[in-house]
């Protein structure tokens, strides 16, 4: 069982935020395959304070999407107490609070992991919002800034502040913001922090590929949860692979060519209720060249999808190169 506040999962395996991914047709398949908790990508707090804002089809939150987490991202706890109980009376059940982002425009504006520097603000930012909102309030974290002594102490002095004052729960990748993807994650402060605050929810995070191995990260670092990030990416089939692993069987979970190809055409049809067409055949191919990676003829499927321009071509080849009927 996996505790986010009073928000209780039986399945402790859940899908991570990753801006430009994570909108409702990556969520809702990640559910379809059995994982009960997704992330919105990363929103600047100044965006969620306009209301105007959750008008827009992919920031509606639909019924069967419960219970579902939104990242906002800002230094101002002012503003992030706002964007938080506008997404929080918008349908999100938790507010998740991005002090990891390691992308360059992020941290110049001293946002995201820079943040990781300061400790006492993060926590100033979180007492905020969670003054002001009515459900969980968690954050999501690298472990430092860097490698250097100063930095692993405000990590640990954050991650103390945080169990003492009442985070819902953490979500921890487990790498430096300067490493960015660098590297291999660092399971073993995972493990060190949930031995420290065993209380406190920790989720990990970092290089969450194959199956056999999530569930080993999961129960030698003895997390609460973990989060797949980019393992989940044209293979949200990989939820319930995970949970096979985890109940011991000795089959895994394959999905074959017609189920791929249902999945597929699903993530397109759900792609078309929140963007325009134009939109949405750019968008869907960074999506159909991870699908491909699980096809048989992985660089045929690929390279044709790659130039598809028209919705017809795409639905034809979809119906083509997985089976379906027409
Ligand atoms: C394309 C991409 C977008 C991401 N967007 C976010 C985000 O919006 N918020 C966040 O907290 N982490 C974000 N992340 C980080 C992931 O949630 C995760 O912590 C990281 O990828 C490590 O997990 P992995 O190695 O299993 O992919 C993103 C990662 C990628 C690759």
């Amino acid at each position: 069982m996996l505790s986010i506040g009073n928000i209780k999962l039986k399945n402790p395996i859940i899908q991570a935020a990753l801006s430009g991914y994570s909108d409702r047709a990556m969520r809702v398949l990640a559910r379809k395959f059995g994982c009960e908790l997704t992330f919105s990508g990363v929103m600047l707090d100044s965006s969620a304070c306009y209301e105007p804002l959750f008008k827009k089809p992919n920031y509606i939150i639909k019924d069967d999407e419960h219970p579902i987490g939104a990242q906002i991202l800002g230094t101002n706890p002012e503003t992030m107490a706002t964007a938080a109980k506008n997404l929080h009376r918008v349908g999100y059940d938790i507010i998740d609070l991005n002090f990891g982002c390691p992308v360059p425009k992020v941290i110049l504006k001293g946002r995201g992991g820079t943040l990781l520097q300061q400790p006492w603000k993060i926590m100033e930012i979180f007492n905020k919002v969670r003054d002001t909102v009515d459900c969980p309030v968690m954050m999501k974290l690298r472990i430092g800034m860097d490698n250097s002594e100063a930095s692993r102490e405000d990590f640990w002095d954050l991650c103390a502040k945080a169990a003492k004052q009442g985070v819902d729960g953490l979500i921890v990748h487990g790498r430096t913001v300067e490493q960015r993807y660098r590297q291999a994650a660092n399971w073993q402060i995972i493990k060190e922090l949930k031995k420290k605050f065993s209380r406190m929810t920790i989720i990990g995070s970092g290089d969450l590929f194959e199956p056999a191995d999530i569930v080993d990260k999961f129960r030698s670092s003895g997390a609460d949860g973990v989060a797949i990030a980019r393992g989940a990416i044209g293979r949200p089939w990989i939820y319930a692979q995970i949970k096979d692993v985890l109940e011991g069987k000795k089959e895994i979970f394959q999905p074959g060519i017609k189920l791929q190809g249902q999945v597929v055409m699903q993530h397109f049809e759900i792609l078309t209720e929140l963007y325009d067409m134009r939109k949405c055949i750019g968008y869907f191919r960074k999506f159909m060249s991870q699908y491909s990676k699980s096809h048989t003829h992985i660089r045929k499927v690929r390279r044709e999808f790659m130039t598809i321009k028209t919705e017809k071509a795409l639905r034809q080849a979809i119906v083509k190169w997985y089976s379906l009927d027409e």
